[in-house]
């Protein structure tokens, strides 16, 4: 393989320091151009020395200053504010790791697509809000999309191209979160320390806690409607607790292709970064002898609201996926910051989207105008139940 340059999105989360544990296993492999944090200034700037990076931006404007000093002396540029991110997208470089996590993502990871970067898409999100633009954009500029979501890796691993017209389903596993097993009543209590530990995986709060609601599989399930361009009804969802059947391809002559392994994200990273070879990952080996069993049950909408409001979204079109996930995101805010009860996380997601569906967003700009308006109607929408 030759030496790739990586620009990270998002370096300082989950996903972005699996991705630099593998960089870094590898030295020979890979190369740093930039590097990027929300408001993770001396995460950032150590990253940015260890790995040599050209680059080290921080979305948040104040930061600017604290990384400037804690970078003086290496050489590396500094940046700041949402537009240096974006920036930092459209330098050269091989490959583009989208891991931002919510619609902030959208922005840089778009302008990726714009230069016609191969992009490692962890930041479902930017999928969710804009996937119909985003397609068109891959499209247009000849961009690549490699799904880093363990799922939707597992679909693009096992998903033969040229034999698309005999697939007839992709079933995503879901392991169900912390509460799979919790009645309603018994949710209306969970605490916030209690949705984002994950019982399988290791992931930022935001993740965690749709993970937990299993908004996130809904927000997979319009993710693979636009990765693999196949309608809603050909979408399933099954519940498998022990996340190792990371998701599944059905074919018309009955065949079921899947891929398996531990629930370690370093091992759909390794798969985009080196694709469309493979490379060594630092992962426990998969051991059924030692699981003995796997287990699987069928996806309960009455108790997780938001499969179905995902469904809704897809079928309703336009806007919809992106109000969804715009009022999700500030439900999850409000509730990791005490301010809202678990579940009124999918109760302000539905009724922000049965307040608002504009009609299909023909730019970015219209997506983030979108964005905002949800953000306002959810933001009065949690006022009223926090203080009901
Ligand atoms: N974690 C997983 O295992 C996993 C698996 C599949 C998919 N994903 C997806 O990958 C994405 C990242 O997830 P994560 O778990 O890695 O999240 P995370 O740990 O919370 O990290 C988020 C990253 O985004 C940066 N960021 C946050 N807000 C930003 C903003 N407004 N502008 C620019 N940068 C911003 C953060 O910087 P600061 O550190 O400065 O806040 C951090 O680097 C999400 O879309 C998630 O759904 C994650």
């Amino acid at each position: 393989m030759t030496v790739r340059r990586i620009t990270l999105l998002g370096a300082t989360g989950s996903i972005g320091r699996s991705t630099l544990d593998l960089v870094e296993r590898n030295p020979e492999a890979f190369e740093i151009e930039a590097l990027t944090a929300n408001r993770s200034v001396t995460v950032l700037a150590e990253q940015a020395r260890r790995f040599g990076a050209r680059l080290a931006v921080v979305a948040d404007p104040d930061c600017y200053s604290d990384l400037k000093e804690a970078l003086q002396g290496s050489g590396i540029e500094a940046a700041a504010g949402a537009d240096a991110v974006a920036e930092a997208a459209r330098r050269p470089s091989d490959l583009v790791v989208a891991a931002i996590v919510g619609s902030a993502g959208l922005p840089p990871t778009l302008a990726a697509v714009e230069r016609g970067a191969a992009v490692v898409l962890a930041n479902k999100e930017a999928l969710v809000c804009a996937g119909p633009l985003m397609v068109a954009a891959v499209a247009r500029h000849g961009a690549t999309l490699l799904p880093a979501d363990s799922e939707h890796n597992a679909i693009f691993q096992v998903f033969e191209q040229e034999e698309r017209a005999a697939i007839e389903r992709i079933i995503l596993t879901a392991s169900g979160g912390p509460f799979r097993t919790f009645s309603r009543e018994a949710m209306a209590d969970v605490t916030p320390a209690q949705a984002v530990a994950h019982p399988n995986w290791d992931m930022g709060a935001k993740i965690s806690v749709d993970s937990a609601t299993m908004m996130n599989k809904g927000l997979e399930l319009i993710e693979a409607h636009y990765l693999f361009a196949l309608p809603e009804q050909q979408i399933e969802i099954l519940v498998h607790p022990q996340s190792v059947i990371h998701s599944l391809v059905g074919y018309a002559d009955g065949s079921v292709l899947a891929q398996l392994g531990v629930p370690d994200m370093r091992t759909p990273l390794a798969y985009c970064l080196s694709w469309p070879r493979r490379m060594s990952a630092p992962v426990d080996r998969l051991d059924l002898a030692g699981l003995g069993q796997l287990t699987f049950e069928s996806p309960d909408e009455e108790r997780f609201p938001p499969l179905r409001l995902a469904r809704e979204a897809l079928r309703t079109g336009g806007a919809a996926p992106a109000v969804l996930n715009a009022a999700n995101e500030m439900a999850v805010a409000a509730f990791l910051e005490g301010r809202l009860g678990f579940l009124d996380i999918a109760a302000v997601a539905e009724s922000v989207l049965a307040q608002q569906v504009p009609r299909a967003p023909a730019s970015v700009a219209e997506v983030l105008e979108v964005d905002a308006q949800a953000r306002v109607a959810a933001a009065e929408t949690i006022r009223q139940r926090a203080s009901a």
